[in-house]
């Protein structure tokens, strides 16, 4: 039986306590197929050596067969330009690995109530593919500030970075099952076409792409209009496509209606390579205590192995996947360990034996 090499950089703040949760349930799930092996980086190596991804770490990702992460970040760790440098840690992996898509699945699982009125669990169901490598995010480290009176970011879209991400969604939509609404397979392009013409140009090339897709429906949300329809309609998505910057916000909108950051997870992929980490961050002011939620890290987990499962064709991975992802919700829909940021009073390593056990 094939074994895969994990690359796992605990980070910052939670994201120790996160990753080595998420590192024992995929232990007992997958047994000794996952080899892990640590590695450093974040804003307290860097703040300690200078480095903030280490070429040692970035050599050890690159030729993984995939990248888990806590989280990364502390609050006074700036580079000169006021940018955090925690961040820098993904970012960097991001753009050199070429993670193209950043894929935010939010859905609404038994036992958590959603802030939105009279939803059941499962009636919200939908992805946000947010592109990852480009859009307002290829300025960061190159935005212009003069003479301390104007500072501009450029917005980057291109031809082959649309292509790409927007291909990634159809395919997406194809092996899901529709959205709950009506079962349609769709996808929805977000953007500011009626403003900008970098969006009208995501947009048309979006549109160009859906054009090989005759089975998916393409439709299209203005990033503001689509704020509301979240709250309104969430069941009517399916998969929505979106610039960089603006699926970074409306993917933490889409995770308030679920529960929150502490059971988002993300799968960063691009045609080489998968980083899988919760979408929260480094929570400094919980770090430590044995307070975090697990879970988001857990589920992005639970991603890497479905990842792994198709690109080498591994069926035992896609029944650790699904695995997981059950052992979770039947821990959440038995609400006897609930984490805090859902209510309850559930510590870290309570959420991981939990998991573990619905596994066992
Ligand atoms: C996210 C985070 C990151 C981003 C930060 C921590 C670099 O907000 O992954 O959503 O801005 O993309
Ligand atoms: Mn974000």
């Amino acid at each position: 039986m094939q074994t895969y090499d994990i690359v796992t950089i605990d980070g910052d703040g939670i994201g120790p306590e996160v990753n080595q949760s998420a590192i024992t349930v995929l232990r007992e799930a997958m047994g000794d197929r996952l080899r892990f092996t640590a590695a450093d980086g974040g804003a307290a190596h860097y703040a300690k050596t200078g480095a903030v991804l280490p070429p040692d770490t970035f050599n050890a990702c690159r030729d993984a067969h995939a990248i888990l992460h806590g989280a990364a970040g502390l609050p006074g760790v700036t580079y000169p330009d006021g940018t955090e440098v925690g961040n820098d840690l993904h970012l960097q992996l991001r753009f050199r690995l070429d993670l193209y898509a950043n894929v935010r699945p939010i859905r609404l699982y038994r036992g958590v109530t959603s802030p939105l009125a009279g939803w059941a669990a499962g009636s919200i169901d939908y992805v946000i593919v947010r592109e990852n490598t480009e859009g307002l995010y290829a300025s960061r480290g190159a935005g212009i500030v003069l003479r301390g009176e104007v500072a501009t970011d450029t917005l980057v879209v291109t031809r082959k970075g649309v292509e790409r991400v927007a291909r990634f969604s159809f395919e997406l939509a194809r092996r899901r099952s529709g959205a709950k609404r009506d079962g349609r397979r769709r996808v929805t392009v977000c953007d500011k076409a009626n403003i900008l013409r970098s969006y009208a140009f995501f947009r048309a090339v979006c549109t160009e792409v859906a054009a090989h897709y005759p089975d998916v429906e393409i439709d299209y949300a203005y990033a503001d209009a689509i704020t509301v329809h979240l709250l309104k309609k969430p069941d009517f998505y399916d998969v929505i496509v979106a610039e960089n910057m603006f699926g970074d916000i409306l993917s933490d909108l889409g995770a308030g209606t679920v529960g929150g950051l502490g059971i988002a997870a993300s799968a960063e992929l691009g045609d080489g390579h998968g980083l899988f980490q919760g979408a929260h961050g480094s929570a400094p002011d919980i770090a430590g205590q044995n307070l975090a939620s697990p879970l988001a890290t857990i589920l992005s987990g639970a991603m890497m192995l479905r990842w792994l499962a198709a690109r080498h064709a591994d069926a035992t991975l896609l029944a650790g996947a699904d695995r997981v992802e059950q052992a979770v919700e039947a821990v959440l829909a038995q609400g006897e360990q609930v984490p805090r940021d859902l209510g309850g009073s559930a510590r870290c390593t309570e959420m991981t034996d939990a998991v573990c056990r619905q596994l066992r």
